[in-house]
């Protein structure tokens, strides 16, 4: 059973961040390390037989800066927390193996975390959120919107059909000759531009009829035709002001339809809280569109540091904390689940 001030140690390595932790056991987080690994940049997306070599070349640098950020021996560990899933499965399995040969070698316990969970707990870093509330999972490979009913008590009310919505700010931003990640930079970019210049469709989704599942394909193929059809323009004012607009139509299409669900999620269960997560969950426009219906309603909109709403190890720690605390662990033969549906999730237990 792990004590308020004993050590521990969380991985994650399910997409293309190498990120180790180590939190106490009164969920105080004393170094939180992440390595994004730039080596994706040239390809505009994440490769991810590159991702899982780059794991294995930067997992022990990050191990050995989370233990010196928080002035800790390896042996100082009380127990290993892991995401095992979901994920890129070559990526999760190089913080598996990483983790269970650590909480073997130091007779430790081992805790695998669902990467989803992990997001949802990372407000923990911040602040105590207690359920029930909506939440918004949101990041380059995901788009989930969710019912925390309590802590561990889940329930998946819609997810992206096709693309995740980080990934859709990543196309266009490729599109847009931007580099990658582009969310940052369509966010930044749009704040200059017009949001009606282009009308970019908004995939509804049933929602009149309580749909909650999202689809970014359509809108990304619009952005692209309205690119084809008009051009780059050559004249640096022209450009700036056109990738401008197009940045600032794109994002209001996409937020419009996230913040629309999240309404419709909020009144289906009650909820007057909502949280947001995952990288996209930095998104200026997507903020204040929440905040603003979080008003609306009387209730409250959440959303954690830049630094643990995109992948990080801490948010690992986070939501393993509880089971550690209850002396649970799970076995050495812990499997690697890289999708969402063959991971129990709705049950997990605290
Ligand atoms: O949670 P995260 O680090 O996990 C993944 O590796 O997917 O999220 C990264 C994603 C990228 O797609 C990135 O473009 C997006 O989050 N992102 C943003 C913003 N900051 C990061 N998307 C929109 N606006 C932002 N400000
Ligand atoms: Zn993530």
């Amino acid at each position: 059973m792990l004590k308020a001030d004993d050590r521990f140690l969380a991985i994650e390595t399910s997409c293309d961040d190498t990120c180790a932790a180590v939190l106490r056991g009164d969920g105080t987080i004393l170094s939180n390390v992440v390595s994004s690994q730039g080596i994706h940049a040239e390809y505009e997306g994440v490769v991810p037989e590159l991702a899982s070599r780059e794991h294995l070349a930067l997992f022990l640098p990050v191990l050995r800066q989370a233990l010196r950020e928080a002035d800790s021996e390896l042996s100082d560990l009380r127990a290993i927390a892991v995401t095992r899933g979901p994920g890129l499965i070559g990526c999760l399995l190089v913080g598996l193996a990483a983790a269970k040969g650590l909480a073997y070698g130091l007779g430790v316990p081992l805790v695998g975390v669902n990467h989803i969970e992990g997001h949802l707990r990372a407000i923990e870093g911040v602040t105590r959120i207690e359920p029930p509330f909506v939440a918004l999972v949101a990041s380059g490979g995901h788009t989930e919107i969710l019912f925390v009913e309590s802590w561990g008590r889940y329930e998946l009310l819609g997810a992206t059909r096709d693309d995740a919505a980080g990934e859709a700010f990543d196309k266009v931003a490729k599109l847009l000759g931007l580099g990658f990640p582009g969310g940052p930079v369509v966010d930044r970019l749009a704040a200059q531009g017009d949001a009606t210049a282009f009308a970019f469709p908004r995939a509804w989704m049933g929602l009149e009829s309580g749909g909650l599942d999202v689809s970014f394909s359509g809108l990304k193929t619009a952005v692209k035709h309205a690119v084809e059809r008009h051009g780059m323009p050559t004249e640096d004012e022209a450009r700036n002001r056109f990738v401008g607009d197009v940045c600032a139509s794109f994002q209001a299409a996409a937020v419009e339809v996230l913040v629309a669900k999240l309404e419709v999620a909020m009144k289906q269960t009650g909820a007057d809280r909502v949280l947001l997560s995952g990288g996209v969950a930095c998104n200026s426009a997507l903020r204040a569109g929440t905040a603003a219906l979080a008003n609306r309603v009387g209730g409250t909109a959440y959303w954690p540091t830049p630094r643990l709403c995109s992948d990080n190890a801490a948010m690992i720690g986070l939501a393993a904390l509880p089971r550690l605390i209850l002396g649970e662990r799970d076995s050495l033969d812990l499997a690697a689940v890289a999708n969402l549906d063959d991971l129990p999730f709705g049950e997990t237990r605290v």
